[in-house]
């Protein structure tokens, strides 16, 4: 088929041609802004999955329907070697020019550009022009408060306007505890205030385990819905739809095929798709094309991704990924993970923070531990044919 005319969109946040299979999540963002907008108790989301799913799609998807809505939209993709004072500062910089143009009378803008400067010199923050703003008391250093102080007067600000701020944080798992123990505490007087602003973020499932009263608001304040794999029609629909618009077909059985070689996550849907596309002459694409397809789109995500990623690991730390391979896709006891390299619970365990660390894998609760990348564990098993025991004992890492 044409390749130009190839609609699958395999990438980092790139916009699917179809977004299947979210109408729900959508819904639910898009009612939790209109109710914050109108002044209503509404609660901000953190959405958990693993790579591929969606969750960066779905942020960007969140800030059209706010921006519709006529809300202030900041997004922020964190990072995790800065502070995320000097990540927050010029997002909500920005925010407060956009209120800015909204004119009302009264100094509640002035207050609200003194506290983000107060903010930004006690955060050693560097700022563009920020000439206009009331002298304030200054900030005390301590993020809880100084933080809650700027969202509140951004709150008062977006409010006076009848509007509302939404924040979009991804890779919320990067925010340092006590970085985010602080953004937990603001939110959560800014919804007792009922202030319109309202936060939506996307992370893998660990988050960072918080302590004392930033935990349990965090419990109350949020719902973390876990966001994974389509569900079969709508895995079959993010195939299907975008070449149909072409007027290019699939057989059911070549579609029964790449849904179950997918393990219908996103990611991987719109590299099959996009490789049927290239391999297929004409439509309908067949089973055959679609196998043909696969074998293509393995060996080039082993080239891509999968290698870049395991070569990002030290030795024992790909023989300690690799027993957790021998438990195929699902997150593995890491006491069975120790028996196969030969070692203690206690010996593993920091080879298996470090592989926290990096991304790499995840503890969806204790004990357990899985890849953060859907099928990983299959080219595990590929690249290293079987488990390598002495590797992790090497002392050095
Ligand atoms: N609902 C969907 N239907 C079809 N394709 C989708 C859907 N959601 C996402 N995709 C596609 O999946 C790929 C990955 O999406 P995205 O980058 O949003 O995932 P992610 O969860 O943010 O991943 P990561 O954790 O690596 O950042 C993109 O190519 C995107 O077009
Ligand atoms: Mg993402």
């Amino acid at each position: 088929m044409k390749a130009a005319h190839n609609p699958y969109n395999p990438g980092a946040g790139t916009p699917p041609p179809e977004l299947a299979g979210r109408d729900p999540l959508i819904a639910q963002a898009r009612l939790a802004i209109e109710r914050v907008k109108l002044g209503r108790p509404s609660k901000s989301f953190v959405m958990l999955g693993l790579r591929g799913v969606g969750k960066t799609v779905l942020l960007n998807e969140f800030e059209q329907v706010a921006e519709q809505l006529g809300c202030q939209t900041a997004m922020l993709e964190t990072d995790p070697e800065k502070p995320l004072a000097q990540q927050l500062a010029p997002q909500l910089h920005r925010i407060l020019l956009r209120l800015d143009r909204i004119k009302k009378a009264g100094a509640d803008m002035q207050a609200a550009f003194g506290a983000l400067r107060s903010f930004a010199s006690a955060f050693k923050v560097q700022l563009g022009e920020l000439e206009f703003g009331l002298a304030m008391t200054p900030a005390t250093g301590d993020l809880i408060v100084d933080l809650t102080d700027l969202f509140i007067a951004m709150g008062e600000a977006a409010k006076k306007r009848d509007t509302a701020v939404v924040l979009l944080i991804d890779e919320i798992q990067y925010i340092q505890k006590p970085d985010l123990g602080a953004l937990i505490m603001a939110l959560h007087k800014i919804s007792q205030r009922q202030l319109p602003v309202l936060l939506f973020g996307g992370g893998l499932p660990q988050l960072a385990k918080l302590a004392g009263d930033a935990k349990s608001y965090a419990e109350r304040l949020f719902d973390y819905p876990a966001i994974g794999p389509l569900d079969p029609e709508s895995a079959r629909r993010a195939v299907a739809t975008p070449a149909e618009r072409d007027n290019v077909v699939y057989t059911d059985e070549a579609l029964d095929y790449i849904v179950e070689q997918t393990g219908r996550y996103p990611f991987f849907l719109q590299v099959w798709g996009s490789h049927c596309w290239e391999h297929a002459a004409k439509s309908p694409i067949t089973l055959k094309d679609a196998k043909e397809a696969s074998a293509r789109a393995i060996v080039a995500l082993d080239e891509g991704i999968f290698k870049v990623r395991l070569a990002r690991l030290t030795d024992r730390q790909k023989a300690y990924a690799r027993a957790m391979a021998e438990f195929g896709g699902e997150p593995a006891n890491s006491s069975e993970v120790a028996k196969i390299l030969g070692l203690t619970v206690a010996q593993s365990a920091p080879i298996r923070d470090e592989l926290i660390r990096k991304g790499m894998a995840y503890s969806p609760e204790r004990g357990l531990i899985g890849f953060t990348v859907p099928k990983f564990d299959e080219y595990m098993r590929r690249a290293m044919p079987s488990p390598t025991p002495k590797a992790a004992r090497a002392k050095k890492a």
